[in-house]
């Protein structure tokens, strides 16, 4: 097989990124500069700041990502860029970038939606087979996404409120912990037992979304109300009965899309995705669905990357998605 180098910039949210791919699944560079720290004390991402990062940061990982692949530029094939969704300063960064490549070397231009590279962060644990689901869990997203064949994307369920991400940097907040608090949730919940009873939207119709906005509310309300009366709650078993209910509803969906739908895959995707309680619970959820495969990302793959955008970029470049210099970001790109 020919040798066909993809070039892929990813700056949605907080992570400035720039990666080489080899047909599509291997990973010859993907560096990532992320700006957390600037972030934390604001307690979230402030988008001017984002943007003005992901300036200074951009030609750096370009030059680095080259490098360590040890290509040229006469060596690449074409130039991936994500273009939505996410902040439109910090898109526009990328996608400026990208198109600056593009033209001076006479490259395609592959526009990919973020959504889309999440999940082919999973191509880099093995070949997604068609039809196939997602479960994409990420900070701004959580949907359910039904794959007929490659390269088509019907959302099929999606949540109705908070992406999952949000509720646990939302609660983390409450906990005192700075953000992202994902991770340092799914840690603390390993350490301590669900014995708080939290809701779980569990709809009952034929549907397949989500919600966790009730259990958001109920959460902060069980740990005001336990200040006010002086009550000392143990934030461990808070964060493990939180993840449970979290991990509760989104199997509890996916149990009826595996239900529903006749698919050789189930893909584990998003920042959410490297949450060791869910990925068990799903592990133990597909043992009872033999005929489905568990296609997980790789927990380094779950968080922003360039790597998964060159993944997904080379499938769209192969089903003929090119953009002329007039790509422009799109803050609520949609699939
Ligand atoms: O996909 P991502 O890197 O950015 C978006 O596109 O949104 O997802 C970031 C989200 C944050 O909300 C973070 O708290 C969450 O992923 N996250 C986790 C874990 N690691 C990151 N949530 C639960 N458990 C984790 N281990
Ligand atoms: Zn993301």
């Amino acid at each position: 097989q020919k040798r066909e180098l993809i070039l892929a910039f990813e700056s949605s949210c907080d992570e400035t990124s720039v990666a080489v791919i080899e047909n599509g699944n291997k990973i010859l560079s993907n560096i990532v500069a992320t700006q957390i720290k600037s972030h934390k004390r604001f307690g979230g991402v402030v988008p001017e700041v984002a943007s003005r990062h992901h300036i200074e940061q951009v030609t750096m990982c370009l030059e680095d990502a080259m490098a360590k692949a040890n290509v040229t530029y006469d060596e690449l094939s074409a130039v991936a860029v994500t273009y939505g969704p996410g902040l439109v300063g910090a898109l526009l960064v990328g996608v400026a970038c990208a198109k600056v490549v593009a033209f001076s070397h006479d490259l395609p231009l592959i526009p990919v939606n973020h959504m889309a590279g999440h999940i082919y962060a999973a191509r880099f644990t093995n070949e997604i087979k068609f039809p196939a689901m997602a479960l994409l869990v990420s900070g701004g997203h959580t949907e359910l996404v039904y794959l007929p064949k490659e390269n088509v994307y019907q959302i099929i369920g999606e949540t109705r409120d908070d992406a999952a991400g949000e509720a646990y940097d939302k609660i983390g907040r409450v906990l005192g912990l700075t953000y992202p608090a994902g991770k340092q949730i799914d840690e603390m919940a390993h350490r301590g037992s669900d014995t708080f009873s939290f809701p779980r939207a569990m709809f009952k119709e034929d549907n397949f979304d989500f919600s966790f906005s009730g259990l958001k509310s109920a959460f902060i309300n069980k740990v005001h109300h336990a200040d006010q009366v002086g009550e000392k709650l143990n934030a461990d078993d808070l964060a493990a009965s939180f993840q449970q209910s979290v991990i509760d509803v989104l199997l509890h969906r996916t149990e009826h899309a595996l239900n529903s739908f006749s698919i050789k895959q189930l893909i584990l995707a998003g920042g959410v995705a490297a949450n060791q309680g869910l990925r068990d619970g799903l592990d133990q959820l597909l043992s009872r669905h033999s005929d489905v495969e568990l296609l997980k990302a790789p927990l380094k793959l779950c968080g922003d990357n360039a790597a998964m955008i060159g993944a997904a970029g080379y499938v769209a470049w192969k089903n003929g998605e090119v953009a002329d210099l007039a790509l422009n970001a799109d803050p609520s790109l949609e699939f």
